[in-house]
């Protein structure tokens, strides 16, 4: 298998994690490039449900190297746990199978105060994040007062900058916010005990990353969030504060796009987004409720319920452009089989026009209304079913997409274990 990149189509939540567990037998490398622990990425192994959200969804395969790349914003104390997690678990993580770049950002506790306040602040207005503190980091990384992970390394260094940068949180803290100010001392040990306890994982992986390739190794890029929550061709604001398309691959690892050959695409066979923003195919009653029943559509991070829609191929046919993406892989048909008709939405009535091309502007997205197709249900269980013996109308409706998308499926996901899915 080639250098393969895989990423969300839609707004997350597609059933990344479960794919990425499967392709990442064929690999030797798994790297998430961007994002932090707002991801959760769910695999099911022997029936246990685990949950990634700082870690690659390939550390639950024996030897294989997970990279955390630069891009990614890291909560510590969470990433501790959850290696813990795994450790307890049965599963293998230690300094020769888990590599931290030594360049990603550090989520500070100022980071987390700001996200839940900025979103109480705005009201009806708010984004819906998932309070991690995911905007403030990057924030703070852009405009050059970041902490990176290795700064943790350094006692006077980390000693000093985190002082400056204090000065001018707590500033705000205490008078736009009106809370006790943050503590340097107790921060400063904590982190610097963070530090202690990762930096045996911490290394240059921009170096690593091409030492590996130039030994034909192989390398799975990860990505979190989806498409349409990057932060540039997503629906902004009502985004997430990282490149989760394609694009930030390179950025987020030092992996220059030369070595990229592939760009996989995963989707859900509807369409669910977790916090606020457009989604012009949301569907309110009886066929939501289903939707998210069979599906379990709650937030694998917050436990929020996921508003949900049909398979909307306007936006899905944006990504696959944007993202450069060369084969689809569609999630959780099992969840469509009790429906009789299922819609897929092929274009948006905006005024008196029909739109085939996903719109960029906020205000113009947010007054579509889909113009949707009807097709037949398949209206059976699939689990005993194959590429030899599918249900004729899961034929068509899966021929159906490939035609409207322009893209092959190659493989589809029937229930939420290792097992169950269909190479097509
Ligand atoms: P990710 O963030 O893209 O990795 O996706 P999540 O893990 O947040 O959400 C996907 C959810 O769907 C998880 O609960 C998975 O266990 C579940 N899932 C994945 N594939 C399938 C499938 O084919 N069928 C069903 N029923 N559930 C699935
Ligand atoms: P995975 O990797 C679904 C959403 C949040 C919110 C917006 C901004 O599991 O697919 P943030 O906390 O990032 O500032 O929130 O993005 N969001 C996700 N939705 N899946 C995710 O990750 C998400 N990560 C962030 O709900 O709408
Ligand atoms: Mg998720």
């Amino acid at each position: 298998m080639p250098n393969i990149v895989v990423i969300g189509t839609q707004w997350g939540d597609e059933g990344k994690g479960r794919i990425i567990d499967l392709l990442s037998k064929n690999v030797d490398v798994i790297a998430r490039y961007q994002g932090g622990n707002n991801a959760g990425h769910t695999v099911i192994v022997d029936g246990k449900k685990i949950i990634l959200h700082h870690l690659p969804s390939g550390i639950l395969r024996k030897n294989k190297i997970s990279i955390i790349g630069n891009g990614v914003v890291i909560d510590p104390k969470i990433l501790l746990e959850e290696i813990e997690g795994l450790k307890k678990s049965g599963y293998e993580v230690n300094s020769d199978n888990l590599k931290i770049s030594d360049r990603s950002h550090v989520i500070m506790p100022y980071h987390k105060i700001f996200d839940l306040s900025n979103e109480d602040r705005m009201g009806n207005k708010k984004i819906g994040t998932t309070g991690r503190g995911i905007g403030p980091v990057y924030e703070d990384k852009a405009a050059r007062r970041g902490i990176k992970i290795s700064d943790l390394l350094y006692k006077d260094y980390f000693s000093e900058r985190l002082k400056n940068i204090l000065v001018e949180k707590n500033l705000y803290i205490t008078r736009i916010l009106n809370q006790k100010p943050l503590v340097f001392d107790e921060i400063y040990n904590e982190y610097i005990e963070y530090g202690e306890q990762l930096k045996s994982y911490i290394t240059d992986t921009s170096l690593l990353f091409n030492s590996l390739l130039k030994d034909s190794k192989k390398v799975l890029f990860e990505g979190a969030q989806g498409a349409l929550l990057d932060i540039d061709f997503g629906t902004y604001p009502y985004v997430t504060s990282s490149n989760a398309g394609s694009g930030g691959v390179s950025s987020g690892t030092g992996v220059s796009p030369s070595n990229i050959d592939e760009v996989v695409g995963i989707c859900k066979s509807y369409t669910t987004r977790v916090g606020e923003g457009p989604f012009p195919t949301e569907l309110n009653g009886k066929v939501a409720d289903l939707l998210r029943d069979c599906g379990q559509e709650y937030g694998a991070t917050t436990g929020r319920p996921r508003r949900c829609g049909w398979f909307d191929a306007v936006s899905v046919s944006y990504s696959i452009m944007i993202n450069g993406i060369n084969s689809l892989v569609l999630t959780k048909l099992d969840v469509l089989s009790n429906l009789k008709k299922i819609n897929i939405c092929n274009g948006y009535k905006y005024k008196n026009q029909i739109l085939k091309i996903f719109p960029s502007n906020f205000e113009v997205l947010r007054n579509c209304e889909p113009v949707y197709e009807e097709v037949d249900g398949w209206n059976c269980n699939l689990s005993d079913k194959n590429s030899g013996n599918l249900p004729p109308n899961l034929k068509n409706y899966l021929n159906r997409l490939e035609e409207i998308l322009e893209i092959p499926i190659v493989l589809v996901s029937i229930g939420p274990s290792r097992e169950e899915f269909i190479q097509l």
